[in-house]
């Protein structure tokens, strides 16, 4: 088939796509519950000649081309969200309290919009492809599951990406180097001594090295980290005290930072533990802090893969735009592939041109439906320039 013929073909199953995106929609389901989900993508994949493997408790794998050699991993994720839909839309969720709010739902149909293309044309692959529907990204424990069954241990490269409605239909970011945070929590507890509030002198107050303490470390990412380098520490919950007049004993703080490299967090969580240790010294109270290192990595991208990926990309959808988008900071546990093998994650630009789009994880999030033909042609993309160069 030729580059030409395979864009017309994308094009000509845009309404299975679609649908299938429509049917996924209506049944979201939360991170390893997705027996629904798996039987529907194991069924799909039936029905196409392919032969799903079903993964322990939930996600498939599957493999298109040849029986060994040089294997390209296409990963979607596709779990839900506890949130309740409010869009109104016509095939909207028919599971109460859960959403597809994050669009995962249009990462199955694009992955199997590929799939049924990969499948025309499985005599002319030159490398395996294997496909991984991954369960429970949200909570950030899927991919660490399949890790440790060994689900890329056959697979050479991987290839990812998410549908962001804050970003507009026709933007596309394949691009190398940093693109998603670590995203790391913290609690920490100051003790003091208690007492009347007329007697300050007589106590050792919590709230007050809670105060300050909460505006010395918004000079860590000013002063301590590199100013090339983006970092974010916040206090997310203060809770000090229980009666206005009586000096708090016990304050508890908790919040997240962010971060591109593992250095950079390092260095945060070092420079917390010091100014939270400084701080009660000075006053002559304790504190104790409780750090929680990467819930996942940041999301790195491969400098070789992503340039190749974004340049075949460019020949499927001429029309699109392929500029800087910056990198986010939000989390993504497709990371921890990138932790083993090399691996590129791209944005997807879903938001409708012109028009108001709510957030991902928002109850009225909708996608753009012209932005899941994008996502068929990135893994066609990334299948393509894999064989170029190793086919
Ligand atoms: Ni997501």
């Amino acid at each position: 088939m030729t580059q030409e013929d395979i864009r017309s073909r994308v094009f000509e199953k845009k309404e299975d796509l679609i649908k299938i995106y429509h049917e996924f929609h209506q049944i979201p389901e939360l991170g390893f519950e997705e027996k629904k989900t798996t039987d529907l993508i194991c069924k799909i994949l039936s029905e196409m000649g392919i032969v799903p493997l079903r993964l322990d408790p939930t996600g498939v794998a599957a493999y298109i081309g040849p029986e060994d050699g040089y294997t390209i991993g296409l990963r979607a994720d596709i779990d839900g969200l506890p949130v309740t839909e409010e869009t109104g839309i016509s095939y909207c969720s028919i599971h109460a309290g859960k959403m597809h709010a994050c669009g995962h739902d249009g990462h199955i149909a694009g992955l199997l919009g590929a799939a049924v293309l990969l499948k025309e044309m499985e005599e002319e692959l030159t490398v395996r492809v294997k496909m991984i529907f991954q369960p429970s990204e949200e909570n950030t424990k899927g991919a660490r599951h399949l890790i440790s069954r060994g689900i890329i241990e056959d697979v050479d490269e991987i290839f990812g990406l998410h549908l962001f409605s804050d970003i507009e239909t026709g933007h596309i970011s394949v691009e190398a180097g940093p693109r998603m945070a670590q995203t790391d929590r913290f609690c920490i507890r100051f003790s003091g001594k208690g007492g009347h509030a007329a007697k300050p002198h007589q106590c050792v107050d919590a709230t007050v090295m809670a105060a300050e303490f909460v505006m010395s470390i918004q000079t860590i990412v000013a002063r301590e980290i590199d100013p090339v380098e983006g970092a974010v520490v916040t206090i997310g919950s203060l809770h000090s005290g229980t009666q206005y007049n009586v000096i708090s004993d016990r304050a508890v703080l908790e919040g997240t930072c962010r971060s591109y490299s593992e250095g950079t967090a390092s260095r945060i969580q070092s420079a917390l533990r010091r100014r939270a240790q400084g701080m009660a010294d000075s006053y002559g109270g304790m504190a104790e802090i409780a750090y929680e290192q990467g819930s996942h990595p940041p999301v790195v991208n491969d400098v070789p893969m992503a340039e190749r990926i974004r340049e075949q990309a460019e020949i499927f959808l001429p029309e699109r735009d392929f500029g800087h988008i910056a990198p986010l900071m939000l989390g993504e546990d497709f990371s921890w592939y990138q932790r083993k093998i090399p691996g590129v994650f791209a944005f997807v630009g879903c938001g409708k041109p012109g028009q108001a789009s709510y957030p991902n994880h928002h109850p009225k999030f909708r996608i753009d439906e012209e932005a899941l033909t994008d996502t068929v042609f990135l893994h066609l993309s990334a299948v393509f320039s894999a064989m170029r160069k190793y086919g």
